[in-house]
């Protein structure tokens, strides 16, 4: 049998760094077994009411959780001892999450998004979880700060993301392409199955929530009339592909090619997805296997973050189309100004 796990591919990447300390590797290993007791608890979601789980308590008497908080603390009491982290930041949570004292402190800082598209969870649509790792920038004997959380993208040291789909799969990049495994329920080890994934140059995708289409910018509207126009050239018409969670609309994208969009509008003047838990770590992935990824006008990687919990507009997808996207808006803004 010619297969490879999560733990060995991580190792044998690491092997190509003579100075790596196999921290990283150990730290992503710790990140795998969080998602998989997530992703076991999100297959048994149907069964909540069955199983009388309804209410504030279950049959143990314990307290039912929202599956988004479940994931929340189960990435936080996965990581915080590890001995790899300094730091972490979660979308759920205000502050950010300081490792006890009483645990070895490491030199990473990780940010997620536990439950990514969790408005989806009681249809059985799937949903993710989105982590992004930066290396810490404070001294190592000081506490670690708001600070080393608020890093620009091109900083991360890896990032990825486990969709809780048709099956349970884990795709993470840590700079040298981006890997793709998919968990096998019955011995309950993620398996390399897709190689280093490579983004179609161009797509014939489009993803957005055309709900807003009245509140977008002149520009937007333009580019989603021209992607519905007939014209073999450029493969014209596109398919319209929108599943409302990130995880899932950016994960096929990458795989099949396409342009995933949450623009700013005139109700959400900055959009809608975080920067660090959601828009930053996809970012990262997609450059990687070829794609692009802007807030519309700036290479989203380059955003120096003001704030942990802050929003930004996204364009992210096949190279080709997100250029298309970003001149169809600053036409309009030319027009505008004149
Ligand atoms: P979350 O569940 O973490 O709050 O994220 C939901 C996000 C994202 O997954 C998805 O792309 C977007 O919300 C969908 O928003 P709309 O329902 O406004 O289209
Ligand atoms: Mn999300
Ligand atoms: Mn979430």
């Amino acid at each position: 049998m010619n297969f490879q796990t999560l733990a060995r591919h991580i190792i044998e990447e690491e092997r190509k760094y003579p100075e790596a300390t196999g921290e990283l590797s150990s730290l992503l290993h710790d990140l795998s077994l969080a998602t998989k007791v997530i992703s076991l608890e999100v297959n048994k979601a149907g069964l909540v009411d069955i199983l009388g789980f309804t209410g504030d308590s279950n049959v143990h008497g314990e307290q039912v959780k929202k599956l988004d908080i479940y994931a929340h603390d189960m990435m936080v009491k996965a990581m915080d001892h590890g001995g790899h982290l300094c730091v972490m930041a979660s979308e759920e949570e205000e502050d950010i999450i300081h490792i006890p004292p009483h645990f070895h402190i490491g030199k990473y800082v990780l940010l997620f998004d536990p439950l990514d598209g969790s408005s989806n969870i009681d249809a059985n649509v799937s949903i993710g979880t989105i982590f992004s790792i930066y290396r810490r920038i404070t001294p190592d004997d000081q506490v670690a700060t708001m600070e080393d959380c608020l890093q620009p993208g091109h900083k991360q040291v890896a990032a990825g993301y486990v969709i809780y789909g048709s099956s349970t799969m884990l795709v993470y990049t840590a700079g040298n392409g981006v890997h793709g495994f998919t968990l096998d329920p019955a011995f309950g080890e993620y398996i390399l199955s897709h190689k280093k994934i490579e983004t179609p140059k161009k797509s014939k995708i489009y993803s957005i929530n055309e709900g807003n289409y009245l509140y977008w910018h002149t520009g937007l509207k333009k580019y989603i009339k021209y992607l519905q126009e007939e014209d073999e050239e450029s493969g014209r018409p596109y398919s319209s592909r929108y599943i409302g969670s990130m995880v899932a609309d950016v994960h096929r994208n990458l795989l099949y090619g396409g342009i995933f969009m949450y623009p700013a509008d005139s109700r959400n003047p900055n959009g809608k997805l975080r920067l660090m838990y959601e828009c930053n770590p996809m970012a990262f992935i997609i450059e990687q296997a070829g794609g692009k990824a802007s807030d519309g006008k700036r290479r989203m990687l380059d955003i120096q973050p003001e704030k942990l919990h802050q929003r930004v507009p996204i364009f992210i997808g096949s190279e080709d189309d997100v250029k298309t996207v970003e001149k169809f808006m600053a036409e309009e803004e030319v027009k505008a100004s004149k």
